[in-house]
């Protein structure tokens, strides 16, 4: 975690009224300022680390606050809102529930739910044949851990081990966070369960075997990773299942190709089940339905959340029904509630209807050369700009990388790998990130009218509905450079 906090003191920037964006107030808002004040007084502290926006409502690829300013939404709401802000069919879905007067049948049967079921199924690839409705994306990520552990278990009594990866994401729950490969976010656990291991992410710009860059090496990275594991004296047999976040979440960053295919083929070898973490990358977001099938591998789980509803609170896993139907208590009071259901279901048939997903790969190609335009201009600021379709992640450096803060970050990375027994390259090849700089781009951007994705770690994640117009990427882009350049100036 960066100590950077956003000033939550109006601060007089220049005015701007373009097409898409308007700055007319002090920012943050002096209105918005007692809306700020109350949330910080009854809420977690951790909660208001965001950018001091106080949304009003928000309309298609824009977010409006109560004075008159108007941003361009690079964060498609934390990943939610593929299909933009409110679109008019999920607004007449929900008032047609709604006017149903249903809100609520616990795990009695719904028509509505009933027809998500079928068409979800529809969509997704095979095999997967059923799917169970969640509220979480963490409660989705916990169900694909006992589900994987069930299986294992109707195969051999000890077979129990899950495969996570080093840096990944899962959510905040107990069981999500023991397989998140974040050790900050694990301090909490006292007992940590012995059964879930990680293997390093195949990062291959900072290979954790020590190789200078990906050489077709994905199939021979997996097998040092077993190897690997092999050496902790872990019994191969007793693998449940893999859990694998699609990308990297926090640096956009994809699994080579073959990696992913020697995963699996070894899976299949060794009877254990395939998860695929599609909360983030899920619904169209990287060109296609799903993230993991830029792989071209089956998956035998998918955990979804965030862009399933276009913002309501629901999620799902998706699976093979003879992983499913042998499952006992799955169920929650919230199963399918019918008003995320209505939403959801609204929401698939835009995605299918206008094919987001090519909109997004063709869209990302155009965001893609704006970004590397400014990444030309600034070779000594963004380092790499990593993603697919309408997701990207710039990886932030120092303009004066022998800053203390970055020699004190590297010697970190290099004492976990130690611990680890693998490699971190040397520090003088990879360029450390610089968290601080990536918040003061980030913080800059929304005085211009551009919100952007903070992720704490030296990146800045762009990913704006899937929906927005080219004329809207560019301007979005070109107040992202003014930001980078009146930082760095
Ligand atoms: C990849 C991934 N998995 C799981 C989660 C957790 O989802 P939720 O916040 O809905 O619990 C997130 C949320 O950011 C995520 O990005």
């Amino acid at each position: 975690m960066t100590d950077y906090a956003f000033t939550q003191k109006p601060v007089t920037v220049p005015k701007v009224k373009s097409k898409f964006r308007r700055i007319v107030t002090p920012i943050p808002s002096p209105r918005s300022i007692p809306v700020l004040k109350k949330l910080s007084r009854y809420e977690p502290q951790s909660l208001h680390h965001e950018l001091p926006v106080v949304w009003d409502h928000a309309s298609d690829f824009q977010v409006f606050d109560a004075s008159g300013n108007c941003w361009i939404d690079f964060t498609s709401g934390i990943f939610a809102t593929n299909t933009g802000h409110s679109p008019p069919e999920i607004c007449r879905a929900l008032t047609r529930q709604l006017n149903q007067k249903l809100l609520h049948n616990y795990v009695f049967p719904s028509q509505v739910r009933a027809q998500l079921a079928q068409k979800i199924i529809a969509m997704s690839p095979l095999p997967l044949n059923k799917v169970f409705f969640l509220s979480s994306g963490s409660e989705a990520s916990e169900c694909a851990l006992k589900l994987m552990r069930l299986h294992g278990h109707q195969l051999r009594q000890r077979k129990n081990i899950l495969v996570c990866f080093d840096g990944s994401f899962h959510g905040r729950t107990l069981g999500a966070q023991m397989m998140s490969g974040k050790p900050a976010g694990k301090k909490w656990i006292r007992h940590i369960d012995p059964d879930i291991y990680h293997l390093p992410f195949p990062y291959c710009q900072k290979c954790p075997w020590g190789r200078p860059g990906y050489e077709k090496c994905g199939a021979w990275c997996f097998k040092k990773g077993i190897r690997h594991l092999k050496e902790k004296n872990i019994n191969l047999d007793q693998v449940a299942g893999f859990m694998i976040e699609s990308y990297q979440g926090w640096g956009a960053i994809f699994y080579p190709k073959d990696y992913i295919q020697a995963l699996r083929l070894w899976a299949d070898q060794h009877q254990c089940l395939v998860t695929f973490d599609e909360i983030q990358s899920g619904f169209a977001r990287t060109g296609r339905l799903f993230a993991y099938q830029h792989y071209h591998v089956k998956a035998d789980l998918v955990v979804c959340g965030k862009g399933l509803s276009g913002g309501l609170p629901m999620s799902a896993v998706l699976g093979r029904a003879s992983i499913l139907d042998r499952a006992p208590d799955l169920s929650s009071t919230h199963t399918g509630n019918p008003v995320c259901c209505a939403a959801a279901l609204a929401n698939l048939e835009i995605i299918k209807k206008h094919n987001l997903a090519k909109k997004a790969h063709d869209s990302g190609k155009i965001l893609l050369s704006q970004l590397n335009k400014i990444k030309h201009k600034y070779p000594n600021v963004i380092n790499l700009i990593l993603g697919k379709g309408l997701l990207y992640a710039l990886h932030i450096v120092s303009p004066n990388p022998d800053e203390p803060k970055n020699a004190a970050r590297a010697g970190t990375m290099q004492k976990w790998a130690q611990k680890r027994g693998t490699k971190t390259c040397p520090v003088s090849q990879t360029k450390e990130l610089d968290v601080l700089l990536g918040d003061r781009i980030i913080e800059k951007a929304m005085q211009k009218g551009l919100l952007m994705v903070r992720t704490s770690s030296g990146t800045i994640k762009i990913a704006p509905p899937l929906t927005i117009t080219s004329e809207a990427l560019v301007e979005g882009a070109s107040v992202l450079e003014e930001a980078i350049k009146e930082c760095v100036s």
